[in-house]
């Protein structure tokens, strides 16, 4: 079965996406990408690594460094909602790590440590707060993603704005 015929008719199961994309050029990557978003928390968990790696006779350690070196990937679950704060050199320098820290204050996280992980989920689970080196948009910086819309110039009034619309404890 190709990987459209999956597609076109319902969710595919792991299983299905390693056997329609197995042998492929760039399979690898596609199928942890499809994997993550089985996921209802959008992660890659240890069990789905080890079936990733078993399904395409792949060896674990590649796999998990292909997974540990994309940031796209997560390795744990994440929030309903999603918040990225560039820490590049721009946006650091115009502002960035108050955006950091206004996402975080504002969603109620405590105890993330930017030198020891980049992503951290909130306790009821409704956001994740990630960094990243770098968007590519360093010309607008500092540079925001909310829930996947990349936003320019932020500041914390407008971060603030952001997130207040995205209805804590509640839908958007
Ligand atoms: S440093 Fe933030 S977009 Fe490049």
């Amino acid at each position: 079965m190709s990987s459209t015929a999956i597609m076109k008719n319902r969710v595919p199961s792991l299983d299905e996406i390693i056997e329609a994309r197995k042998g492929k050029a760039g399979a690898l990557l596609g199928i942890l990408e499809d994997a993550q978003g089985l996921e209802e928390h959008r992660y890659l968990s240890e069990d789905t690594l080890r079936r990733i790696a078993l399904g395409t006779g792949t060896p674990l350690s590649t796999v998990y460094s292909v997974a540990t070196f994309y940031s796209f990937f997560n390795l744990a679950p994440q929030g309903k909602h999603s918040i990225v704060v560039c820490r590049g050199t721009a946006c650091h320098t115009r502002g960035s790590l108050e955006l950091l820290e206004t996402a975080l204050a504002r969603l109620g996280i405590d105890g993330f440590r930017e030198d020891e992980c980049n992503s951290i989920t909130s306790l009821d689970a409704f956001a994740s707060v990630r960094t990243v080196a770098c968007f590519g948009q360093c010309a607008l910086a500092p540079v925001v993603e909310v829930d996947g819309t990349l936003h320019s110039r932020v500041t914390v009034g407008k971060l603030a704005s952001l997130i207040s619309k995205l209805g804590k404890g509640g839908d958007k």
